[in-house]
């Protein structure tokens, strides 16, 4: 990872963490401790995008900084329900016990959907807060992440591997949707023209599923926080069933040089955005 796209990651995983630390000051006990619990340790990607988004948009961070938090919160709530008995069934995230693990599944359930409420709770203090509370319920809800997580879960008791037209479809929802909203979210609370953030934003969005696929397959659970060696357990069809290693590798490494290109009109200015897009295929966990 470049130094300047791990210094980038570094402040905007600590200004989401303050803008946590103030929504939830003063507030003690179980679903408190368990919603901060489930906000740490991850990579911060989608909190770090609507951050330099905003900055390409002349969007100042104390005000951005309110919907960064709000997705990372989302992201959140969606690991923590992802990884319940009923779901995924795993212990081990971001190198720690589980949610439900380290407390209880009605405690976990409870902090997912507190989580899932303070996301719009923090939208509301957003620039264009309107758009930005319509579009995250867009991308969160039935026609995004959850609508992608049903095809999932789904698509265990089909009884037929899906199609690379419906795993597209599949992780378009399950992970492209939070990503691109991410990647966008700049340009919206600036009034401003989304197109090349969204061309980038699909892009790595994809790029970023066949990287969490392929770790999958490659990676060790040690190295990536989490089991591994599940999808294929689960007879899932996923991008390296479908295309084998390599060709979901060469897949990944040309949605980047897409990524990539759709900045061009941003110049110098985006480059940590363009280091961004080149490690969602070369991260190891
Ligand atoms: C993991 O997302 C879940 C998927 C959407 C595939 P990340 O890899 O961004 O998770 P953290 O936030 O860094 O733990
Ligand atoms: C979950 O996808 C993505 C979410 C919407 C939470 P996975 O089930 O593949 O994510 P991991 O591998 O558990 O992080
Ligand atoms: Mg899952
Ligand atoms: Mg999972
Ligand atoms: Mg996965």
């Amino acid at each position: 990872m470049s130094a300047d796209l791990k210094s980038g990651l570094g402040a905007a995983q600590r200004a989401v963490e303050e803008r946590l630390d103030q929504a939830l000051a003063g507030e003690t006990g179980d679903l408190a401790d368990a919603m901060r619990y489930a906000m740490v340790g991850g990579k911060g990607l989608r909190g770090f995008l609507v951050l330099e988004g905003a900055r390409l948009h002349g969007i100042a961070e104390a005000d951005a900084v309110h919907a960064a938090c709000a997705v990372e919160a989302l992201h959140a709530y969606s690991l923590v329900h992802d990884d319940l008995p009923c779901m995924d069934d795993d212990d081990l995230r971001r190198g720690q016990p589980t949610v439900h693990r380290k407390w209880d599944e009605a405690i976990a359930v409870l902090a997912g959907d507190a989580l899932q409420t303070l996301t719009f709770e923090l939208l509301a203090e957003a620039p264009e807060p309107l758009a930005m509370v319509r579009s995250m319920a867009e991308a969160a809800g039935r026609r995004g992440m959850v609508g992608g997580q049903m095809l999932d879960i789904a698509a265990e008791s089909a009884g037929r591997p899906l199609t690379l037209e419906e795993i597209t479809t599949l992780q378009d929802g399950k992970t492209g949707a939070l990503l691109l909203w991410s990647a966008t979210a700049g340009p919206r609370m600036a009034g401003e023209d989304l197109t090349a953030l969204d061309t980038y934003g699909r892009a790595i969005g994809l790029a970023f599923q066949i990287a969490d696929d392929l770790l999958d397959v490659e990676g060790s659970a040690e190295e990536v926080g989490k089991a591994v060696g599940k999808d294929a357990d689960a007879g899932k069809a996923t991008f390296v069933s479908l295309l084998g290693v390599d060709g979901s590798k060469r897949r990944a490494a040309e949605l980047v040089d897409t990524a990539c290109a759709a900045l061009d009109g941003y110049g110098a200015d985006a480059e940590t955005l363009r280091a961004l897009a080149r490690f969602v295929i070369s991260r190891t966990s």
